[in-house]
């Protein structure tokens, strides 16, 4: 198939997939594979053997499967390959050690997912890499904390907790004049919404354990590099660390793709549909979604984006005591109290405790606690009477303990 001329959903139906080789099987099979046997000793000691791309030589370095999924994503996104792994950790793991070595300064955005943080503050650190993080709306002020060490800038768009939207162009035009390599995690976008190559970009990485599994079902992670030699590097580290994505993962990496585009555009209505009320809820003092006009990154959002997913966040106009919290959010009968996000299922945490420690996009914002939702494939109506009904249990708990 002639990728270029397709349109994405298209591409998503026909990725990865090849039913002649598979006795005319619609989905590659799931290759449970460590052992991969040669048919003669010429193959065997054919040189070229372990090169050639796209060919089985040993379980871990890939299989049909892998191949399958590593090939959809890169051409989704427009680079040169993907390297599938076990978690969305492992691929920020990756992305920053092939890129990132001792004497290194790195630049991270202030808003980066918190075990990637923990990843910079500990391992890294620990291999003489130093890590500076900037604040999520520096933009093309980055310049002013390149050091001549610096050696890549890492991304996340929007936070995941806080919802600042970076202008990604402004940073990767600095990094690239300046030499540096420009990652980011695309995991709320996914290639659908946001194209990461074409918006300046070297490495997209995923926790494909989100949307592109979607079922909340699989721990899955991808790095794409934009280009051949990116995609070597990415590969080489992987392979030293010894990290692939199981088999059954890959699979199911590869079917999430199928839906994608459907469960995306759900969760975007439904996101729509629950902002737009809390906005108007007197116990709600702000909504962070950068669909939302009154967002503050909606503007770039709109130059950049084709889409927003189902992740936001909400802050409450008060403070209120824990009792009235838990009132709150024990009774919801539809939403979730889990970390994670990017299944079918409605989700809703509490994430003050979650935030940045040096700078705190949503309590600077708000008087009140704020909320990071996932909005689920459930109905946005009982969704919303849900929300609504738990609202109420604050006002009445607060007013009990006043
Ligand atoms: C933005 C973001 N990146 C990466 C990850 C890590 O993914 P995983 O849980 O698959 O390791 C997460 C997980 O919550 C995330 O929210």
């Amino acid at each position: 198939m002639k990728v270029e001329d397709k349109k994405d959903d298209t591409l998503l139906a026909h990725l990865g997939r090849d039913p002649q080789r598979f006795d005319g099987a619609v989905n590659v099979p799931v290759y449970r594979a460590s052992t991969m046997l040669e048919p003669d000793l010429a193959s065997w000691q054919d040189p070229a053997r372990r090169k050639r791309p796209g060919k089985a030589t040993y379980g871990r370095s890939g299989t049909p499967s892998s191949f399958a999924l590593e090939g959809a994503v890169a051409a989704l996104e427009g680079g040169h390959g993907a390297v599938a792994l076990p978690s969305g950790l492992a691929a920020i793991a990756v992305a920053l050690l092939a890129f990132a070595e001792s004497g290194d300064h790195i630049l991270v955005t202030d808003s980066v997912y918190r075990p990637g943080r923990s990843f910079c503050d500990g391992l890294l650190k620990r291999l003489g890499v130093e890590t500076t993080y900037f604040d999520p709306l520096i933009g093309a002020d980055i310049a002013g904390l390149i050091r001549p060490n610096t050696r890549l800038v890492y991304l996340e768009s929007p936070g995941s907790l806080t919802f600042e939207i970076q202008d990604v162009p402004a940073i990767a035009a600095v990094a690239r004049d300046a030499g540096l390599s420009v990652m980011l995690d695309n995991s709320w976008a996914t290639p659908l919404f946001f194209k990461s190559f074409a918006h300046g970009v070297d490495v997209s990485v995923y926790a494909g354990t989100k949307y592109i599994v979607g079922h909340s079902d699989a721990m899955l992670g991808l790095v794409v590099g934009r280009d051949e030699e990116t995609e070597k590097r990415l590969r080489w580290t992987a392979r030293s660390l010894g990290v692939c994505a199981g088999s059954e993962e890959q699979f199911l990496g590869l079917r999430g793709l199928r839906t994608l585009s459907v469960r995306l555009a759900r969760h975007q209505e439904t996101a729509l549909a629950l902002t737009r009320w809390l906005e108007t809820h007197p116990a709600v003092e702000r909504v962070f979604y950068p669909a939302l006009p009154s967002d503050p990154g909606h503007a770039i959002w709109r130059r950049d984006f084709t889409g927003a997913s189902g992740l936001f966040a909400f802050a409450l106009a008060r403070r209120a005591p824990q009792p009235a919290i838990a009132a709150m959010i024990d009774g919801l009968e539809l939403f979730g109290l889990g970390a994670s996000w990017g299944g079918f299922e409605s989700l809703l945490i509490p994430v003050d405790d979650e935030l940045p420690a040096t700078r705190g996009f949503l309590p600077e914002a708000a008087a009140g606690p704020a909320f990071r939702v996932h909005a689920g494939l459930e109905d946005p109506a009982d969704l919303i009477a849900d929300l609504d009904a738990g609202f109420a249990r604050l006002d009445e708990a607060a007013r009990v303990s006043a």
